[in-house]
């Protein structure tokens, strides 16, 4: 079943062509140059260029799967969560499709999709399974119990993961994106010199990154008005250790009780070098099979689009005309 996705719900407009789990085509056209003199994405620029990019991006995405627009069975679009007009570049472009080409267009959310991208390089993998799914907006814990049935477990009660990395690399003069940069610079952790604090929550299975991320920046701007220096890969590599801490413990917690063998990564900070590799290794130890994604399937791709698309259709999930995008949506919804 050959499917064009399209993605555009941040600052990547991107466009695959998939085949079930197997990837034809991976075009991402990143904005990331234009947001950067801004220290973030600022959205209107961001839909601006998808409006601009999404007709090329879907041209060459065809022309790199070897095929025509005739020979698609269906259009998958990302719908939500995400930046609300950045996402009805996609959705209009993709429904324009559909309605041209007189097949069926797949609403995938963004997250599920995230998800998805472990099932392109590992054909073994296969629900039920654990989740973390982690990106510059969103930090979700679900049991994902088959290919589009969801239960969430955890959420961040305020700020993801990936937000308290990338306003902590700012303060620490680093560019945008500032969570991959924090993380390639970051040397040993200090957990003696640079004293962050650990959230608690009643839900043990929730997040809280707001806290952290404010007592990281106000560490980072007292220290300037008294004129201290910071050891910039140090204070990097401690707040990268609290925040793979927070994330490791409260999966695997969840594993143990709920009893789940399989525990998978997925989202913008699965690519964390040192989350990759202390949950690798915790896995490893207690017993547990662990997958993540390939880094090029880490952050915004639409190949993960399709392949999630791919199980939507089969479980009937398609959409009409009316389909609209949806700024902030579970990933359990329906
Ligand atoms: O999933 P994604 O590409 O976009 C959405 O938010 O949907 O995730 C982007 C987030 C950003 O916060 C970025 O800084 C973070 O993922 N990120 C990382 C790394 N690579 C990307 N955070 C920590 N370490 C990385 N290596």
């Amino acid at each position: 079943m050959l499917i064009l996705a399209i993605e555009s719900s941040c600052d990547e407009t991107a466009a695959a062509v998939t085949n079930g789990r197997q990837v034809l085509s991976n075009i991402v056209a990143t904005q990331i140059e234009e947001h950067k003199i801004y220290g973030g994405v600022v959205p209107e620029v961001a839909s601006r260029r998808h409006a601009e990019a999404i007709s090329r991006v879907c041209d060459e995405a065809i022309k790199a799967a070897g095929i025509t627009y005739r020979d698609l069975s269906a259009i998958a679009v990302t719908f939500a969560p995400g930046l609300i007009g950045a996402l009805l570049v996609g959705v209009n472009f993709a429904k324009g499709l559909a309605l041209s080409l007189n097949i069926p267009l797949i609403p995938v959310h963004h997250l599920r999709s995230h998800i998805a991208a472990n099932y392109i390089e590992n054909d073994e993998l296969s629900p039920p399974f654990l989740c973390l799914t982690v990106s510059g907006g969103n930090t979700v814990l679900c049991e994902v119990t088959d290919y589009t049935v969801f239960k969430k477990i955890g959420n961040t009660t305020d700020d993801a993961a990936g937000e308290c990395f990338d306003k902590t690399a700012r303060a620490l003069g680093l560019d945008y994106p500032g969570g991959v940069n924090l993380d390639k610079i970051a040397t040993e952790a200090n957990t003696e010199k640079y004293i962050l604090p650990t959230p608690r929550l009643q839900n043990e299975y929730d997040f809280s990154f707001s806290g952290l991320k404010t007592a990281a920046i106000n560490i980072l701007h007292n220290a300037k008005q008294k004129g201290e220096e910071i050891d910039i890969p140090v204070f990097a590599a401690t707040i990268r250790q609290k925040v793979c801490d927070i994330l490791i413990e409260k999966t695997l917690l969840a594993a143990e009780n709920l009893g789940y063998k399989t525990i998978a990564l997925a989202g913008g900070v699965s690519a964390n070098s040192e989350l990759r590799s202390r949950m690798e290794a915790e896995c490893k130890k207690r017993g547990f099979k662990f997958y993540r994604p390939s880094l090029k399937f880490c952050g915004d791709n639409a190949a993960m689009v399709g392949v999630q698309g791919y199980y939507e259709f089969l479980s009937g999930n398609t959409a009409g005309s009316d389909l609209n995008a949806v700024a902030t949506l579970p990933i359990d919804y329906r």
